[in-house]
């Protein structure tokens, strides 16, 4: 089993560089370009540097092969280099994710899917994660708020299979 680890400073110039990569692979063709003019490298670095404690990390310190953030229920970003696609990588980081949701006290996890992103959406399906329909995701940018339409899944995480019948 892979293992996932919480990201540290060396990490966040590579994690930058990932995430601008692996970002652009997903979205670029699909997101408006408005959108897409804010996600530059250094707001991508902005992000990490402001939000590393809860930044989740596969791979060596300083040479990360992907990482997840969770925020409360939601799993709010999941990004692995196009070389380490494939190989189970994403399956530990969504795993440690969904772990973590469960320990803040959640019993189901939620996430914003672009339209039209097919990767991600068959990844989170083969993971038992449900379409739910679509919602608003209110994505930050650096002057504000943008308000993109996206796919929202959920997945129930806490099964009561412990639970005992008495009569
Ligand atoms: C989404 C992501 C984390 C999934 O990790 P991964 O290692 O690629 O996942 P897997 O390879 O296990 O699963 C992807 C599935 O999509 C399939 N797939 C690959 N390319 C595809 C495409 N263009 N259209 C539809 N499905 C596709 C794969 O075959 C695989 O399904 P299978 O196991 O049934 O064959 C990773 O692809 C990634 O970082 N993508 C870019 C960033 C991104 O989109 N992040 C999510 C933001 S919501």
């Amino acid at each position: 089993m892979m293992s996932v680890r919480a990201a540290e400073s060396a990490d966040i110039a590579p994690l930058a560089q990932l995430w601008y990569d692996a970002w652009q692979d997903a979205h670029a063709q699909i997101v408006p370009a408005e959108l897409a003019r804010h996600r530059t490298l250094e707001n991508f670095r902005q992000r990490l540097e402001a939000g590393l404690p809860r930044v989740r990390v596969t791979g060596p310190v300083g040479a990360p092969s992907g990482f997840c953030v969770v925020k409360g229920d939601e799993l709010d970003q999941i990004f692995v280099a196009r070389s380490a696609r494939g190989q189970g990588v994403a399956a530990a980081l969504i795993d440690d994710a969904e772990a973590r949701i469960v320990a803040a006290g959640f019993d189901t996890g939620w996430l914003a899917c672009a339209i039209g992103n097919a990767r991600a959406a068959r990844f989170y399906e083969k993971r038992g994660w449900r379409r739910a329909g679509n919602m608003v995701a209110r994505l930050e940018i650096p002057t504000g708020v943008f308000d993109l339409e996206v796919w929202r899944y959920e997945k129930a995480l806490r099964v009561c299979g412990k639970i005992e019948q008495t009569d």
